[in-house]
């Protein structure tokens, strides 16, 4: 079914770019192995490292990839997985996630490295925590993976690419320049390069010029999907600045960072969580459920899921490490509709099981937007999929954000320019809640209000919703029939 269906949709399509249209962690993962598992001949990731996880279930088993693409586990099928150029890559976490897929019967043996891809190295993991301008004093909170200095290393040409590893005396000598850009840090070459010398034994067999082998597999045809990380609104180019991730993940970003140009895209599907959304980490959130009060609470680390559970009284079990919970219990669904936009903001947090994948922090949540939403089809294209929808059953009403009220006027296209996004407060659309919808495969059978919603979100963004997701399964994915 899901098969006859993916064929129907990408009927003309060769190259098919997956992205998130808003800030991250919408639910790529689930797509990236949909296409992956059913059409795609390649699997390429361009931008960013292991600030990204990927939540993957196969069977009943949840897996989270941080710098594999999900179509890793297509390995033994021939699918070739790619580590495009535009990323930067720890190698040691690298390595970790292939032991944990060997213990786990996986096998990686057409997995690619491009050798362009730049490497973070302790010095920048060490820059980072230092200076992750703690998003608890109103900063960016980042993930503390390194990113944003192995990125400003790239832009000030210092950096330490995959190839560099393989030559020992050029990687001693960067190593030896980059000291001055690092005043603070004790940057020593002898253990780094016994370390990296290691590494590169490892990684050997499986890096290559990965940009040249995805052009020539696009010339022979192949089918190349394209898997984005973290989403438009955290672009460098297009997001938040500066509470932003260092590379662009739109459109434009993605696909030059496993060496194509945009145009030789066919498809994009942009995706959404819908009708709440989130955001991890520092900046501004218009529509956040709780506002200011909601986006300090969720700079506290300490605020994990347990920690909500145990003081919203949700019944639950701790099993090993995590917390096991029934996602539509009477107190989550109360919550839901609390006339307390903070309690409402947890309790959907509770709902969808939005703590970070990397961090374990919890999201802040908010109604979808869809101002941003329009922004983004005019930058990475009119096709979306929804997300998550299935988590606000038994919510009495949810709402659409269409417009910014900023003093007198009414706002409607999306400034990123975060004075004026502090300054705004959402113009909303109600709408009736629904109950559970996972069981629904025909779009048409969904509930009323929640068709009414997406018909004047298409109106309002121009764009077009394709897919919705209705549960974290394959299976669980309506594919709307456009013809
Ligand atoms: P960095 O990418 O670690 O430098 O973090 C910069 C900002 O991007 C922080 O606000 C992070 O929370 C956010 N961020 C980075 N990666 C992700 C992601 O995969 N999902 C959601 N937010 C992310």
């Amino acid at each position: 079914m899901t098969k006859e269906k993916i064929n129907k949709l990408l009927k003309d399509v060769q190259v098919l770019a997956v992205i998130c249209n808003q800030w991250g962690d919408t639910g790529k993962g689930k797509f990236s192995d949909y296409f992956a598992s059913e059409w795609a001949d390649i699997i390429a990731r361009g931008t960013g490292g292991n600030n990204a996880g990927h939540t993957v279930v196969i069977g009943d088993k949840e897996r989270i990839f941080h710098l594999i693409p999900a179509g890793i586990v297509y390995d033994k099928k021939g699918k070739i997985s790619v580590l495009g150029e535009g990323m930067v890559i720890d190698i040691k976490v690298l390595l970790e996630e292939l032991k944990e897929l060997k213990e786990e019967g996986y096998s990686y043996s057409n997995l690619k490295i491009s050798k362009y891809a730049h490497v973070i190295m302790p010095y920048h993991i060490e820059q980072d925590k230092a200076k992750n301008l703690s998003q608890k004093k109103g900063g960016i909170g980042s993930t503390g993976r390194g990113i944003g200095p192995c990125y400003a290393d790239k832009i000030r040409r210092k950096g330490i690419m995959i190839k560099d590893l393989f030559d020992r005396e050029t990687l001693k000598k960067k190593i030896s320049d980059i000291r001055s850009y690092y005043p603070n840090l004790k940057i020593e070459e002898e253990p780094i390069l016994e370390e990296f010398g290691q590494y590169a034994e490892k990684i050997k067999g499986y890096v290559c010029d990965t940009g040249q082998l995805i052009r020539q597999a696009q010339e022979e045809g192949k089918k190349i999907l394209i898997e984005g990380a973290q989403g438009l609104l955290l672009s460098i180019d297009h997001g938040t600045y500066p509470y932003v991730t260092s590379s662009d993940c739109s459109l434009n970003g993605t696909a030059n960072g496993v060496g194509l140009g945009a145009n030789k895209v066919d498809m994009v599907l942009g995706i959404i969580k819908y009708p709440f959304m989130t955001r991890v980490g520092g900046g501004p959130f218009p529509t956040e459920l709780g506002g200011q009060r909601s986006a300090e609470y969720c700079s506290n680390d300490e605020y994990k899921k347990e920690y909500e559970l145990k003081k919203y009284g949700v019944p639950h079990k701790i099993v090993g490490e995590k917390a096991k919970y029934d996602p539509s219990d009477k107190k989550i669904i109360e919550m839901i509709n609390s006339s307390d936009e903070f309690v409402q903001g947890v309790g959907i947090r509770l709902a969808a099981g939005e703590y970070g994948a990397t961090t374990r922090r919890p999201r802040r949540t908010g109604w979808t937007d869809a101002v941003t939403a329009r922004y983004a089809t005019k930058i990475n294209g009119p096709l979306f999929i929804l997300t998550k929808a299935d988590a606000l059953a038994g919510a009495d009403k949810f709402r659409i954000c269409f417009g910014y009220k900023k003093g007198q006027e009414t706002l409607t296209e999306f400034e990123r320019d975060i004075n004026i996004l502090d300054k705004v407060s959402p113009y909303y659309k109600e709408y009736e809640g629904y109950d559970d919808i996972s069981k629904i495969r025909d779009y048409e059978e969904l509930p009323a209000s929640l068709k009414e919603s997406i018909k004047d979100f298409e109106d309002f963004t121009g764009g077009k919703v394709v897919i919705v997701s209705v549960g974290p399964e394959r299976d669980e994915t309506i594919v709307r029939d456009l013809s």
